[in-house]
This record gives structure tokens, sequence and C-alpha cells, in this order.
């Protein structure tokens, strides 16, 4: 396809019909998101395909034990919203959970003879680690785009990043940052309405 059609096409999908999705298009997806930048090159992601069922209604009980926890009323059906769009992906063929792994800048060399932590120029440089898996990310929907598939980007879930972490034996050195959840789309797809260029655009000459 071409790229401003993937790009244009490109909408968070979350209704998906049954069909499998072929583990090579999968694969070749995250080929794709792998080539995104990353600060030195540090590449600091990981993604875990999940395809089976019970694991992927596994994570959503968790979701809703962790919701029903932190919200134990649904005022104004805020809850049951949030609800619906942390754990809609039990409809989806695959639910991919994106890893960001630990990463070292060029200037970690240098910090035990100065006075600032990885994680304090990590904050000032405003998370390059994480910024870096929103570049994966987005690589990863549009090549989805391009594979025919329906793809949505899920943070909704992290309310419960610990227990799904454990739930999955994430290992120390990665952490849970989001997941994806994937498959063929179901009806007619619509990205939402975007701003006008002139709203999101200034030219400094
Ligand atoms: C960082 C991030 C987190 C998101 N988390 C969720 C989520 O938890 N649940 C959900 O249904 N959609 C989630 N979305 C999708 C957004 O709701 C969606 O991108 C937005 O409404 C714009 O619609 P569009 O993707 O069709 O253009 C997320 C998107 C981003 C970029």
């Amino acid at each position: 396809m071409e790229f401003t059609n993937v790009v244009e096409n490109r909408a968070s999908v979350r209704k998906f019909s049954n069909e499998d999705v072929n583990i090579e298009d999968l694969k070749e997806i995250v080929r794709l998101a792998g080539k995104s930048p990353s600060p030195n090159n540090s590449q600091p992601w990981k993604f875990v395909i999940i395809k089976n069922k019970e694991k992927i209604d596994k994570i959503a009980e968790i979701v809703h034990n962790k919701i029903d926890t932190l919200f134990p009323k649904d005022v104004e059906n805020v809850k049951s919203t949030v609800e619906r769009f942390s754990t809609f992906f039990t409809d989806a063929p695959v639910l991919v959970a994106v890893l960001s792994t630990d990463y070292s800048a060029v200037v970690d060399k240098i910090l035990p003879e100065n006075e600032i932590t990885h994680e304090e120029l990590n904050a000032m440089r405003n998370y390059p680690d994480v910024q870096s898996i929103g570049a994966a990310i987005q690589t990863f929907l549009l090549a989805s785009v391009d594979k025919g598939l329906g793809a949505c980007w899920l943070s909704g879930l992290l309310v419960a990043k610990k227990e799904i972490e454990d739930y999955l034996e994430i290992g120390k050195g990665s952490q849970l940052t989001a997941c994806i959840a994937v498959g063929k789309a179901l009806g007619e797809t619509n990205q939402n309405e975007k701003k006008d260029l002139q709203e999101i655009l200034e030219v400094i000459e």
C-alpha cells in the first residue's frame, strides 16, 4: 500500500473477526517495528506475541479485578467505560505485550564521576526509552495496516502492570510498557477526526 494511504487508513480497531492472524505476518510486522529509531540505536524493546485465548482472557480478568479494586463504584458510567476500553482485547485473536528493556546512554559511562544518575538524566531527556517504544509501536500499527490487519494501542490495562508482568513472568531488566490488540477488523474502520494542519503546525523561518 502506498505510504500516505497506510497513514490515512490507520485507525484504532476494537472489533475483530474470528479469523486467525498468520504468525509470519506478525513476525514481519515486528521486524519492521524493530527498524524504528532509538537513542544510540539501543533498540530498548521486545514484543511478546500472545495468541493463546486463555492467556488473553486471563489478562483481561486481571485488569477487570484491578479496576474493581481501584474504582469500586461506577459513577456516571466512567468506570464501565474505562473497563471497556481497557479489556476489549478479549475479542482480538492476538495481544502483543510491548516491553521496554534496560538501556544505557553514551553519557552513562561518565555518570559515576558526576552527581547525576541514569534515572535523573533519563527524566531530563524526557524518557528517550519510552519515546522509542512509541516510535516502534507506531511503526507496528502502520505495518499492520499494510498487512490488512487492524490494531489498537493499549495503555489502559497498565493499571494492572505489575500483576500482568507477574502473570507473564516478565523478568528483571524488562518492563511492560504498552500492549497492542491485533486482528482482522470486523466492519468498517474509521480513524478519529484530527485537528487541522494550521492548528498543529508552526513554521519558524
Ligand atoms: C499511548 C496511547 C494509549 C492508548 N491507550 C488506549 C487504551 O487503553 N484503550 C483504547 O481503547 N485505546 C487506546 N488508545 C487509542 C486511542 O484511543 C486512539 O488512538 C485515539 O482515540 C485516536 O483514534 P485513532 O487511533 O483511530 O486515530 C491509545 C493510544 C495511544 C497513543
